[in-house]
């Protein structure tokens, strides 16, 4: 398999990690979870007790951050100034932050820079809102993920669930349809399918439905 980008936006809950990391490991290609690194950047602000919307202030620590994914054990670990963060971003209140301090320019300058800096070499997946349409506008391979709101919210539910969180799927639905509508409606690259891109609806598929249909998609590309 020729060092292709392989970009692949959607909404909160569609399964573009789940995919993304299995699409990665089958063609062997690095995996980069964009949104990961919104996340860190709204944690380390909630940690210093930054206002989210102190943007000078929030688009400082986004430059100054250091953000590396590295290998683990169990799949990868993002590595913030040098801790890890892998669990620690993963909490609602960062989730809705992440999507507040994508909002701001600044933050998405520094960041976008990075993403294009660890897609140069090719043979990536990277996941995330803009990823076809900012990132990487001419990836070899885009997908467009989607599925409807009760089904992404029962899947964000069921994942906070098994980290041992107390989650209640009316407020994780709540929840997520408002950071639909912020990351939709931002003025700043929002979240919408590029032209090129192939839509899939994920809604009552599995897994590993999603990924061979995915896979399908890439082989047609560039098969
Ligand atoms: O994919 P995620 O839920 O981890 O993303 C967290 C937030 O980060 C999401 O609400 C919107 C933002 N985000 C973004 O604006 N652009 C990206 N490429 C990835 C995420």
């Amino acid at each position: 398999m020729r060092k292709i980008r392989i970009a692949i936006d959607g909404p909160s809950g569609s399964g573009k990690s789940t995919i993304g990391k299995r699409v990665a490991q089958r063609l062997g290609f690095v995996y980069i979870d964009s949104g990961a690194m919104y996340r860190a950047v709204a944690r380390q602000a909630l940690a210093a007790g930054i206002p989210l919307m102190d943007e000078a202030r929030v688009v400082e620590l986004a430059q100054n951050l250091t953000i590396e994914f590295v290998p683990g054990e169990k799949g990868q670990h993002l590595l913030v100034n040098g801790e890890d963060m892998t669990e620690a971003i993963r909490t609602p209140a960062v989730a809705q932050g992440a999507s507040r301090v994508s909002a701001i320019p600044g933050v998405r300058r520094a960041l976008v820079r990075r993403q294009k800096e660890m897609g140069a070499a090719g043979g990536v997946v990277m996941d995330g809102r803009d990823i076809g349409t900012v990132v990487f506008p001419d990836a070899e391979v885009k997908v467009f993920l989607d599925a409807a709101l009760p089904e992404r919210a029962r899947r964000r539910y069921l994942e906070d669930r098994r980290r041992g969180e107390t989650a209640d799927l009316a407020a994780t639905e709540k929840d997520v349809a408002e950071r639909d509508r912020r990351d939709t409606t931002r003025a700043d690259s929002p979240l919408r399918q590029a032209e090129d891109a192939v839509r899939v609806d994920t809604t009552g598929l599995d897994i590993e439905a999603v990924t061979r249909r995915v896979l399908d998609i890439v082989a047609a590309k560039v098969g």
